[in-house]
């Protein structure tokens, strides 16, 4: 059966003092629930997350890579980079990424194909801009953005993808998405990947909430049972808040 997983995405927060600091007030909490926790910082603290949460259930996770292996992409990292840390977890595909670096679907894919091909799980980011749900457009550009990134993989692929629906107007916003808009899409994404995979690779697949994720709605989303989990981004960097929404299973 499909994980329940709560990641936080710390974007560009916290340089070393602070990863350190944040890092020992995690390792103090405890996971109560069932959920595989996991949190993304920067790349320059990777490898000091890597060390202090070595023997704890918190994985590291990286927040992008580049698709090449090696060469010359001045300020990019390669998944051996990110492995050679202890990294097996990336994010992919994030809306900021996707908005002020210019990602497209088509460079997603190959930035996920690298990093299968390294043995590394992805979790894959998308959603849709505000103009698009009041077009009522939501269900064909999410759709979009899965079938052009992903539907290029075999089924067992998907052993190594987890799915993040993260709305860009519940991104940082403090709205989030109601609890059954966000169910709809998950129902809705699911049955993309039934459609294309079948239903058993489709109910293997993890698929996180993301956008303004808060202790005082953790509960009320994760509850839905197309929602897996969730991709957290301010709430993830306070322990008591991250470690509230981890256990809210
Ligand atoms: P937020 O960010 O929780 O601050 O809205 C979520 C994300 O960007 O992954």
């Amino acid at each position: 059966m499909r994980k329940n997983i709560v990641a936080g995405n710390w974007k560009m927060n916290n340089d070393l003092a602070q990863t350190e600091t944040l890092l020992t007030a995690l390792k103090a909490q405890k996971i109560t629930s069932d959920a595989e926790v996991m949190v993304a910082p920067s790349f320059t603290n990777l490898w000091s997350a890597y060390n202090t949460l070595k023997n704890t259930n918190i994985e590291v996770a990286a927040q992008n890579m580049h698709f090449a292996a090696n060469g010359a992409y001045t300020g990019e990292v390669s998944a051996s980079m990110l492995k050679s840390v202890g990294v097996k977890t990336v994010i992919l595909g994030h809306s900021e990424r996707r908005a002020y670096f210019n990602e497209t679907d088509e460079l997603l894919a190959q930035k996920v194909d690298a990093a299968l091909a390294n043995d590394m799980r992805v979790i894959f980011c998308f959603g849709e801009e505000l103009s698009d749900r009041k077009a009522n457009n939501h269900e064909a550009v999410v759709g979009d953005q899965i079938k052009n990134a992903l539907f290029h993989l075999d089924a067992p692929a998907f052993q190594n993808i987890v799915l993040a629906y993260e709305p860009v107007w519940a991104i940082g916003t403090g709205e989030t998405a109601s609890p059954e808009q966000a169910q709809d899409m998950h129902a809705f994404i699911r049955q993309t990947l039934v459609d294309k995979y079948g239903a058993d690779v489709a109910n293997s697949v993890s698929i996180l909430y993301g956008g303004s994720v808060k202790p005082n709605n953790a509960q009320e989303i994760f509850s839905k049972p197309d929602v897996d989990g969730g991709l957290i981004g301010g709430a993830s960097l306070n322990a008591e808040d991250f470690f509230a929404i981890v256990n809210a299973f």
